[in-house]
Order: C-alpha cells, then sequence, then structure tokens
C-alpha cells in the first residue's frame, strides 16, 4: 500500500477524461452525419460500454491511436441492435441512452451489473413514456428496462422535480428526434454539459436560468454539426488527489487541464471554505466548457464546514472523498440533504457511515443528513473497508489511509476502472 500516515502529495497531475462528458460526446458525435475525432476521451468501463452501445445501435467508432473516431448516423436513424445492451455499472450510460432510443423506432433491452439493477429507472422512463415511447421496469421500478420507441415523439413541456442531469440529459436526447419544441425545467445546480456540446455543435437551444430553475428550449431544425472535441480533465476523478493534498500540510500538487464548469466544481469552493489551500489558474473556455489548471499549496491543517442541500448537486459524487477530508478537519461538520445520494452505485450514505465507524471517526445519519466529528489526530485505521464495489467508496477510503496510524483493509479493488483506471498508478507517481 503506496498511502499512510506520513504520506504528502507532490508533483504534476493530468487528470484523466472527464467521465460526463465521455458518455455525452459519444453519443451526441454518433448523432452527426460524418467524421468528428475525440480526444482524451476516458477509457473507463462505464464510458466503453457506452461505446459498445452506440456501435450495437448503428453507428461506427474506431479507434486511432489514442483518438476515437466516430462517423454517425442521423437523429431517428438507430438501427435495431441484433442483442440486449449491457451497461454494466453506469447509471448515466442506461438513462442517456434510453433518452436517446426513446425517439427511435426500435426495440430494446437495457441490463446493467447487480448495482444497477437496483437503481431506480421510473425519473427517467416516466417522461419517456410521455412522448409515446412503450416501457417496461423490473417492479415497475428497475432495470432492465424493455424499451420500444416511438418515430413520432410528442413534443411536450417537461417538469423535472429531482436535481438531476441524467433525467434531465435522457429528455434532451429524446428530444433530437422530436419535431417542434421541447421545454425542460429543472435545477440549475445540474451538470449542464448536453446544453453546452449541443450548442458547440450548432443545436437551436435556448437556455435562460433564474436563482432556482434552468428553462431549456429546443428545436430540432438545425442540424448538429460534427465536432473535434478534446475532452477535459475530470474534476470528481481529480477530488480525491486535490482532497489528499489539502489534507496533508506540505503537498504541493498542480493539475492541469481540469474541467472547471460552475456545476462540477462544488467540493473546491468547499475545500478551499475548510482552509484547502487551492489556485485556480489559467482559466480559458473551449467548447463551452470553463478548464483551468490548479496548484494545491497547502501549509495548515482544515477546519470543518456545512453544506446545505441546495449546494449538495454542485459535489454530488465528491461527498463520499469530503467525508475523508471532514473526519480529519477541526470541529463538527455536517452535510445536510443526501438523499440522492442512497441511489447512487451503493447506498453511499450508509457506507460513508459504516465504514467511517471502522476507521474510528464518529458519524450521525440524521434524516438524510450526514454529521461527522472530525479532529486532526489521526484515526485508528485496520478496518476492513466494505465498499460493494463502489468505485467512488473504494477511493475514497483508500485515500483515509493517510489519515489512519494503520492501513485500512480493501479487498478487491478492481472496481475502480468503472471510472478511474489509472487511479492507483496516479497515487504512486505523486506520493511522497
Ligand atoms: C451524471 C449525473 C449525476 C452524477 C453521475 C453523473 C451525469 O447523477 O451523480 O455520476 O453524467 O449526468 P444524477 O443525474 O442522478 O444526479
Amino acid at each position: 500500500m503506496p498511502l499512510n500516515n506520513k504520506s504528502i502529495i507532490k508533483g504534476t497531475y493530468l487528470p484523466p477524461g472527464d467521465k460526463s462528458i465521455s458518455h455525452r460526446i459519444l453519443i451526441l458525435t454518433g448523432q452527426v452525419i460524418g467524421q468528428s475525432k475525440i480526444k482524451n476521451l476516458l477509457q473507463s468501463e462505464d464510458v466503453i460500454n457506452t461505446l459498445k452501445a452506440m456501435k450495437l445501435l448503428g453507428v461506427q467508432i474506431i479507434q486511432k491511436n489514442k483518438d476515437f473516431i466516430v462517423f454517425g448516423i442521423p437523429p431517428g436513424g438507430l438501427f435495431q441492435p441484433k442483442k440486449v445492451i449491457d451497461f454494466g455499472n453506469s447509471g448515466t450510460g442506461i438513462r442517456l441512452m434510453s433518452g436517446l432510443i426513446s425517439s427511435n423506432n426500435i426495440e430494446v433491452k437495457l441490463v446493467g451489473d447487480s448495482s444497477l439493477s437496483k437503481r431506480p429507472m421510473r425519473r427517467v422512463t416516466q417522461h419517456l413514456s410521455k412522448i409515446g415511447a412503450k416501457i417496461k421496469l423490473k417492479k415497475n421500478l428497475y432495470p432492465p428496462v424493455k424499451l420500444k420507441g416511438t418515430g413520432s415523439a410528442v413534443p411536450l413541456n417537461f417538469e423535472i422535480h429531482i436535481p438531476s442531469a441524467q433525467i434531465k440529459s435522457a429528455i434532451m436526447l429524446s428530444a433530437l428526434n422530436t419535431k417542434g419544441t421541447i421545454r425542460i425545467k429543472e435545477f440549475k445546480t445540474t451538470r449542464d454539459h448536453t446544453e453546452n456540446m449541443l450548442k458547440s455543435m450548432g443545436y437551436n437551444i435556448k437556455i435562460k436560468e433564474n436563482s432556482i430553475h434552468r428553462f431549456i428550449e429546443m428545436k430540432n431544425n438545425k442540424e448538429l454539426k460534427k465536432i473535434n472535441y478534446n475532452v477535459p480533465g475530470d474534476p470528481s476523478s481529480a477530488a480525491f488527489l486535490i482532497s489528499a493534498a489539502c489534507l496533508k500540510p506540505g503537498s504541493k500538487l498542480k493539475v492541469k487541464n481540469m474541467l472547471f464548469n460552475k456545476t462540477r466544481v462544488g467540493f473546491i469552493k468547499t475545500l478551499m471554505l475548510m482552509g484547502g489551500n487551492i489556485k485556480v489558474i489559467n482559466k480559458r473556455m473551449v467548447h463551452n466548457e470553463l478548464i483551468a489548471d490548479l496548484v494545491v499549496e497547502q501549509k495548515k491543517n482544515l477546519k470543518s464546514i456545512i453544506l446545505e442541500p441546495k449546494n449538495i448537486p454542485l459535489q454530488i459524487d465528491e461527498i463520499p472523498i469530503l467525508s475523508i477530508v471532514a473526519s480529519f478537519a477541526n470541529g463538527l461538520s455536517i452535510f445536510r440533504g443526501l438523499k440522492e445520494l442512497t441511489v447512487k452505485e451503493s447506498n453511499r450514505l450508509l457506507l460513508i457511515h459504516e465504514n467511517l465507524k471502522k476507521i474510528g471517526v464518529k458519524s450521525i445519519i440524521k434524516n438524510y443528513d450526514l454529521h461527522i466529528y472530525g479532529n486532526y489526530n489521526l484515526k485508528k485505521g485496520s478496518g476492513i473497508i466494505k465498499h460493494n464495489d463502489d468505485h467512488r467508496i473504494l477511493m475514497s477510503f483508500f485515500i483515509s489511509n493517510m489519515i489512519c496510524k494503520k492501513n485500512n483493509i480493501i479487498k478487491d479493488k478492481t472496481c475502480v476502472k468503472t471510472s478511474y483506471p489509472s487511479f492507483f498508478k496516479h497515487i504512486s507517481q505523486l506520493i511522497h
């Protein structure tokens, strides 16, 4: 195990390609006639499953050295697949692709692994049924998704009551082959990569926001244009090493080419409020996405933080690693409103709580709020971490070895390949 309580983080770091953007760029370039090129695509299991799904639906995708070349087909032109489509562990994959398929006149069965087979799908399919798709779910809630799409989707106004980019993006992808205007009202805290990409590809999309909501209007009267897209670094993956650097005074980490979209970097603000010394430099816009470099130069210990429910979607995937950070920050941290965390790759709220106990950290769950009693004393460690093959739980508790007297035991680390296959390589390059 390379990490222990004497470890600090030092060096220059290029995070892997962003997972959310990688899914979306494969799907959207697959809907453009002509040849698009994708650089720095995240080659993790989740994304590769979306790539395979697009191929099964008739899109040609070839790898040329490190790049991927996509020869798309027009919206509405998906082929009838010859077999079941397997999304493995990926909620983003199955939900976004359900949306895309729902407005195509084909019949599919979408399946996933044991974790995905327990995740709610009706939050997406309830909207897709309204446009005319016929959908059956296991127990009316879970995958497999048996979906018969429609070639004549009804243009509607949608209101989304859960802050979820997956629900929104599924509806947006169904709109690619829907005649007329579709309108979506959703919470503006959800990630907006689908919108940004569609704008970059010349689509007719208008967006307005007020203090709480985002209003999206889409019309499919302009063709999507092909694009050469360079996928920026994933802040949700970089969060593990950035947090690790903030945890240990003496660390110095330079992060290059990281996505800095405001819907994704809530955790950076949180770390800064806790006393993390992070400088954000070289901000630039590429394909309507903000990209930046970061310098983390940690000199002192961290203090506790209170996160309100409205801030949670901005760092939903980073709550597991932030809970490790809070364990070592002086004082009581409270993360309020974590209900969505219970329906991720695992019940993350419960697993965080159980594993914190194992490493010697007191935490309490009250309703859906998580209270963590932090201090700078080293934690006991030696816990056998229960990760249920959830990649982010595993990586977070791997980092917890930096604040524990003894290493925690983590069996079967293969699930990092879901989102971050090079996690252990990067750790050994940057650990000192
Ligand atoms: C994602 C959206 C989020 C996030 C997930 C990726 C996306 O899920 O947790 O890891 O790429 O759209 P929800 O939309 O369910 O909040």
